[in-house]
């Protein structure tokens, strides 16, 4: 709990940074670049939801560790996860030097969370604990890609 509230905690002073940077040159594309409330709330829950997805897959990496077919399912999850995370990090950086967020990058947040979507959605598993996990994790995922509809939606 201590580390997911950090770490939220990080992100907001990083793009309220980035909203207080782009605020001083007033030009009017960095300033709707930077985006509005809506348009950051949106992005913090992605943040979130990827962080949250992230535990659950740790948990479900343990879970299934002796499970070769899973555990390769559950290594795409990671990776998915991990490319989705690094296009944020690009994202969020471009943010913070006040230039246009990266077509690219997006794109690349948008394909690892469907990529970990597609590889949970294909773990089959007879324990319940394993089940359950695999359940919340492609909930955890799925409000990532709503937030993440949001912010394309909200930040332009
Ligand atoms: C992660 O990104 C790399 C490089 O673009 C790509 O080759 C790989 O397929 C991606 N993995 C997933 C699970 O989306």
């Amino acid at each position: 709990m201590f580390t997911r509230f950090a770490a939220l905690f990080v992100y907001a002073l990083v793009f309220i940074g980035a909203t207080l940077v782009g605020a001083a040159p007033m030009h009017q594309h960095v300033a709707r670049q930077i985006g509005d409330l809506q348009c950051n709330i949106d992005r913090l829950k992605i943040v979130g939801d990827i962080f949250q997805a992230s535990q659950t897959t740790k948990t479900l990496t343990n879970q299934l560790a002796s499970d070769p077919a899973n555990a390769a399912l559950v290594s795409t999850v990671s990776e998915g996860l991990s490319n989705a995370s690094s296009g944020i990090g690009d994202i969020a950086t471009a943010l913070f030097t006040g230039q246009q967020a990266p077509a690219a990058s997006r794109t690349q947040v948008e394909d690892g969370l469907n990529s970990a979507f597609t590889a949970a959605n294909s773990i089959t598993s007879t324990n319940t604990a394993v089940t359950n996990n695999v359940n919340k994790l492609k909930s955890e995922l799925q409000a990532a890609g709503q937030a993440g509809d949001g912010v394309l939606t909200n930040c332009n």
